[in-house]
């Protein structure tokens, strides 16, 4: 079936700008690390899709290794690109990220010049594409210079292959060098990629006040906890979720009383707010200013519309703020 766009896609969603930038980016992007890979099924992820693009979300990130095996999740999306999406590429921000290991031998990972300009062709080959509008440093490399490795991506800019930079799981410091680094070369940090979510607010200690400070966008990535923070863990570990698949990097250790018991308290809470928890989570994220835009995962076309449903209440009174606080540090 040909697929037609819906002509309401750009009516509900919110688009913030990201940083001091002219680029906005929805409120809520699409990530597709699981579930769109050479072992997922593919018309579920390309509905995934389609249904994300006429909902408003314009945003797609994706990184070299994403997918069972490695870089599948590109080679995927450069399918479903050509085939549903070839007249509205310039109504997309697809990004793609270099860091983790994806090839043998010492150019394979991190962050040398040589790596992450080798990756970008290959991902960019994988995607079908000319161009990424974001590549990301994937990960902080603690050996080479940030010289080097931003370098690599000012030159992908200047040469066409990536119209911003951007950096991921960057601790604040490091962001704040890399911002002044990037910032000399001519292509300010567009965007930082960390890892926020009501069980994971490191950022909170003096990172999201760096990307204030610096004008650059945050977008945080499994704010669900990779499910945690929904009800798909509240009755035991169902067939099929992430914590049951081998692959899947949530691990079923990580699903512990405490966590089941915190996440039955905040349930309750989202569902005086008329919300699942899911919608809580990310609205929980989204009412921070600083936050441009939260990057959700999704493996069927209901989580995502119930996800999206997250839009329709983003105020929190103080006491609710207050019962989570609770909560989250029982
Ligand atoms: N930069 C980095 O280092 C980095 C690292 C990790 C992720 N990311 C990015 O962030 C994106 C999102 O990460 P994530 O997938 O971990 O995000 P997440 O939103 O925290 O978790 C997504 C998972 O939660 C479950 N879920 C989602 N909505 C649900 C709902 N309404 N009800 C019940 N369960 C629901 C699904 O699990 P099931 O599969 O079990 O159904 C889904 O696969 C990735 O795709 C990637 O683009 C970046």
């Amino acid at each position: 079936m040909i697929y037609i766009p819906s002509s309401a896609r750009y009516s509900k969603m919110i688009y913030n700008y990201c940083g001091r930038s002219g680029l906005k980016l929805p409120a809520i992007s699409l990530g597709l690390w699981h579930n769109f890979g050479g072992t997922d099924n593919f018309e579920t992820s390309r509905a995934i899709i389609r249904a994300a693009f006429d909902a408003g979300i314009t945003h797609f990130d994706l990184a070299n290794n994403y997918g069972t095996p490695d870089g599948s999740a590109e080679e995927n999306f450069g399918l479903i690109l050509k085939k549903d999406f070839k007249n509205h590429r310039d109504e997309m921000v697809i990004s793609t990220k270099a860091g983790y290991y994806m090839w043998e031998g010492p150019y394979g990972e991190w962050g040398s010049r040589k790596y992450l300009v080798a990756s970008l062709n290959q991902s960019l080959k994988r995607l079908q594409l000319d161009y990424v509008d974001i590549f990301y440093s994937h990960r902080p490399d603690p050996d080479t210079p940030l010289e080097e490795t931003l370098g690599a991506i000012d030159t992908a800019i200047k040469q066409g292959k990536a119209l911003y930079a951007g950096i991921s799981n960057y601790p604040a410091e490091m962001t704040q060098n890399a911002s002044r680094i990037l910032r000399s070369l001519g292509t300010p940090c567009l965007i930082h990629q960390p890892r926020y979510s009501m069980f994971d607010r490191w950022v909170e200690k003096d990172l999201l006040n760096v990307l204030e400070h610096e004008g650059i966008g945050c977008i945080p990535f499994s704010p669900l906890a990779q499910g945690l923070l929904t009800d798909r863990y509240l009755k035991g570990i169902p067939e099929g979720s992430r914590a049951s698949k081998p692959d899947g990097f949530l691990k079923k250790e990580q699903i512990t009383p405490e966590i089941i018991s915190k996440v039955k308290g905040l349930s309750l809470i989202a569902s005086q707010r008329g919300q699942s928890l899911a919608q809580m989570a990310i609205a929980w994220l989204l009412k921070d200013p600083r936050v441009t835009s939260v990057l959700i995962g999704a493996s069927s076309v209901e989580q995502l519309h119930n996800n999206l449903g997250a839009l329709e209440n983003l105020y929190f009174d103080n006491s609710e703020l207050q019962q989570i606080e609770k909560i989250l540090s029982e």
